[in-house]
């Protein structure tokens, strides 16, 4: 982290050793064809259409080129949520704070197969899960993109740095890195760990939205009065004490340390969009309890976040609450610590498919 992270490269060979992909390519084609999952398809060379082409999803297997077409690639967003395997492949990155992991995104590629030369605005690992691809990389770019496609493609890529990877090899790559990956020798799976990272003004929007929520429903009755108001020959100018009524309206929102924080955590724990529990008909807790794959859940120094939904917590049960977050499992020893409150929340999170007893 200290040497890499946010500021160049890194190739590690064999970081997974012998690895093999935790699901099968037709797995994956499943995946694509399902409305709830995000999905891409980038052909190259698709004959009469632009040099590159972009559909997205759900896709049939008969919507995908024949596997011996040479030059495509399908990318299957968010396959953490739906897997297994791949939600517990995903837990190796847990050295970087839930809060900022993404998704495990998993691209097909036939040979020649790739996205075009480009670069993100987020970080990402590149694991390469199957067969073999070529990254060619550049720090250095010029920005302009092609302008003959939807797909954004650098117009004038120009590497610095190349390497093929095989199974287990991974590729660090911070943002704003010019890159591209090529299917060589046949079909090619590549996994890619992403990362999100809120752009200030949209966390802005989220967080004063969900501040004015909160503030609607305060019982602050409070309104504006205006005892020494005088006649007035300029009848269209705004008071200077409306104004004054306004940015103490503000502050009175903002004025609750916590309810910030509060703010923040429900919207970091807030799932993925598509994604619905199911309710569990008659739950007992029994055992080790183990969160589900999809669920989020936080904390910070006075509240528990899932989901979402936000708790104050403290002593013992923060102390388990923060075990169960971190591992996103607990021992039956350890929850039977509990409290009869913490224990009632745990039972609703149960019901709701939010956790499930693991024996
Ligand atoms: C891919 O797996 O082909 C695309 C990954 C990326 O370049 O971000
Ligand atoms: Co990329």
């Amino acid at each position: 982290m200290r040497r890499h992270w946010h500021k160049k490269p890194l190739l590690i060979r064999q970081a997974f050793p012998g690895f093999s992909p935790v699901l099968s390519r037709s797995e994956l084609f499943a995946l694509a064809s399902r409305e709830e999952v995000e999905s891409r398809l980038i052909a190259r060379h698709a004959p009469g259409q632009p040099h590159w082409r972009v559909q997205h999803g759900p896709f049939a297997r008969r919507d995908l080129p024949r596997l011996s077409t040479p030059d495509w690639t399908l990318l299957v967003q968010g396959v953490d949520l739906h897997h297994d395997a791949a939600h517990e492949l995903l837990q190796q990155f847990r050295f970087i704070p839930d809060a900022r992991l993404d998704d495990l995104m998993i691209s097909f590629a036939t040979e020649g197969g790739g996205v075009g030369p480009h670069y993100d605005s987020y970080d990402v690992f590149l694991l390469q899960a199957q067969g073999q691809r070529r990254w060619r990389l550049a720090k250095k770019f010029d920005p302009t993109l092609r302008a003959d496609t939807a797909v954004k493609i650098l117009a004038n890529f120009e590497p610095e740095q190349e390497f093929v990877l095989a199974p287990g090899d991974m590729l660090y790559l911070p943002q704003h890195y010019a890159h591209d990956g090529v299917a060589e020798g046949g079909e090619c799976m590549t996994y890619s760990i992403g990362f999100r990272s809120p752009a200030r003004a949209e966390l802005a929007q989220e967080l004063l939205t969900r501040l004015g929520d909160e503030a609607a429903q305060s019982f602050d009755a409070q309104r504006y009065r205006d005892p020494k108001q005088e006649a007035v020959q300029q009848p269209a100018a705004i008071p200077h004490a409306l104004q004054d009524f306004a940015q103490q309206a503000i502050q009175a929102a903002l004025r609750d340390p916590q309810a910030l924080a509060r703010a923040l955590g429900e919207l970091l724990s807030e799932p993925k969009p598509n994604v619905w529990f199911e309710s569990a008909p008659k739950p007992s807790l029994r055992g080790a309890i183990k969160l589900d794959r999809r669920t989020r859940m936080l904390y910070d120094d006075r509240h528990i976040f899932i989901n979402g939904e936000s708790f104050r917590a403290g002593g013992r049960d923060a102390r388990l609450m923060h075990e169960l977050a971190d591992r996103r499992s607990l021992p039956a020893s350890k929850r039977a610590q509990l409290s009869p409150e913490a224990l009632d929340l745990l039972g609703q999170w149960l019901a709701a498919g939010w956790l499930h007893s693991a024996r």
